[in-house]
């Protein structure tokens, strides 16, 4: 069966109910900065936190960091970023626009007949230009060259000016880690495919400093690991690879560098020719020691392990796993998003991993009489101490429950007359559809029980005869 699952789709459900929507908006919206609702929030929320939990709370070997955003000049000279990190550009001079040279057979020309940039009868286009992708600002109040500052483009660089600081005051020892999750900028040619490329986003990522004779080992085994968060999140095995890069796609300075890549669909009609493709959801990268030599030639700072063991002084290699927030968020609301019939009605649902939903249980009284809304009242108000909890009184029960199933909240607990006789509910479950009964003072643990089991995709399951 065909996916349900188009970016237009997705778009419209996101703004729909309130997930994530253009920036600025009301003055027309800003090139492909966007915002994200209550729902998009705790979502992306959610996400970060399934991160943060794989890389702190299950090992003992990474530590957390949270570097300013605004960093000394001179750190993006020693990263390379501030000559190399360009894309190459071509201009046109009949329509204005500007596009990415490597990728022009991605894109579309604004004009008619639909063409790829430079296939148009007037297309004509500059010859291509390398344009750096960090947003430039000034600091302080004199605006001279001394005081030109840059938004970070990654989060990596303020780990490697850290590692001196973190190495003291973490009393760890190579092989050992640090994380950090925050925002980036890049002043990108052409953003598109609505959260997949955009201007400012967050990254997630982890600088694993090891001894230069471990570096193979680590880094398949950070490729690996980093696979299985995805696909024990419940994306699906085939829209989810590895892929290698070849030795002509390597950065000068990294031995080995591999994507996790998710089978987006994209759209036409964000810069992109259409149709699904394969693309990078995160990198890993065995970086060598440049940074860390970088820094130490350009701070004049040594950076380096002095193991008190064997007397042994070495500058650690780094294997880097460098995901997106934003766009692993983006690939969680495709791999869920799934359309079915009920009742004679479509219904839209997104089945996404139970731990990522944005609200864990959504508590309905059946009617608004009889002392329903009371009780059910009280029963949210006891869930939501322990898990994001939402009360809906108002329509009719199935469109609640349409609501719910839209924004993906895995349990529905209704409160019916049968509840002011017995103090039991129902508990509707969002994929199966099955209800159960179960006793309001057994609720919280039958639903922190669901919520700890593993989840597979039912979008995944094979088809019932
Ligand atoms: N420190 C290495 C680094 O930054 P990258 O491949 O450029 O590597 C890592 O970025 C991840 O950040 C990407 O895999 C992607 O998920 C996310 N990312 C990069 N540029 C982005 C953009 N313009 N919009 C949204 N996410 C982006």
């Amino acid at each position: 069966m065909p996916d349900a699952a188009t970016m237009e789709k997705i778009v419209a459900l996101c703004k729909r109910r309130g997930f994530i929507f253009a920036s600025s908006e009301i003055y027309g919206g800003l090139g492909s900065t966007y915002d994200y609702g209550h729902y998009g929030v705790l979502l992306k929320t959610n996400v970060k936190n399934e991160w943060w939990r794989a890389m702190l709370q299950e090992r003992d070997d990474i530590v957390a960091l949270d570097s300013a955003i605004l960093q000394h000049p001179r750190v993006w000279e020693a990263s390379g970023h501030l000559a190399g990190f360009t894309d190459p550009m071509v201009d046109c001079r009949t329509c204005g626009q500007r596009f990415r040279a490597d990728h022009l057979q991605d894109l579309q020309c604004p004009r008619k007949p639909s063409k790829h940039p430079g296939e148009g009868p007037n297309c004509d286009l500059t010859e291509a230009r390398d344009f750096n992708l960090m947003f430039e600002t000034t600091m302080g109040p004199v605006k001279d060259s001394g005081a030109t500052v840059y938004l970070r483009p990654e989060t990596a660089q303020g780990i490697f000016i850290n590692f001196k600081n973190v190495l003291q005051f973490s009393r760890k020892k190579p092989p050992f880690g640090i994380a950090q999750v925050g925002k980036s900028f890049r002043n990108e040619i052409t953003p598109g495919n609505f959260v997949f490329r955009t201007r400012e986003f967050e990254q997630m990522e982890m600088e694993f400093f090891v001894p230069p004779a471990e570096a193979q080992h680590w880094y398949a085994y950070w490729k690996q690991a980093r696979y299985d968060w995805y696909v024990d999140l419940g994306l699906r095995d085939g829209h989810l690879q590895l892929r290698e890069h070849d030795p002509d796609e390597l950065s000068h300075y990294s031995s080995g560098t591999a994507d996790v890549e998710y089978l987006f669909p994209a759209t036409g009609s964000a810069g992109s020719a259409g149709g699904a493709r394969w693309s990078e959801l995160e990198g890993i990268a065995n970086r060598g020691n440049f940074d860390l030599t970088q820094h130490t030639e350009f701070s004049g700072e040594k950076l380096e392990y002095f193991d008190p063991q064997t007397n042994e002084r070495y500058v650690p290699h780094v294997i880097e796993p460098a995901a997106g927030a934003d766009r692993a968020t983006l690939a969680f609301l495709v791999d869920a998003y799934d359309e079915d019939e009920l009742g004679g009605e479509q219904r839209t649902v997104l089945k996404l991993h139970p731990r990522l939903a944005p609200v864990k249980a959504a508590v309905l009284p059946l009617v608004r009489k009889d002392g329903q809304p009371e009780l059910a009242r009280e029963i949210f108000t006891w869930l939501r101490g322990r898990m994001q909890a939402e009360y809906d009184e108002g329509g009719s029960i199935g469109k609640r429950y349409r609501r719910q199933d839209e924004i993906g909240t895995p349990y529905c607990v209704t409160v019916d007359h049968q509840t002011l006789e017995d103090r039991t509910v129902t508990v509707r479950e969002r994929d199966t559809l099955s209800q159960q009964r179960v006793a309001i003072e057994g609720l919280g643990d039958v639903l922190a029980a669901r919520l700890a089991q593993p989840w597979r995709s039912p979008k995944d399951a094979p088809p019932t005869s």
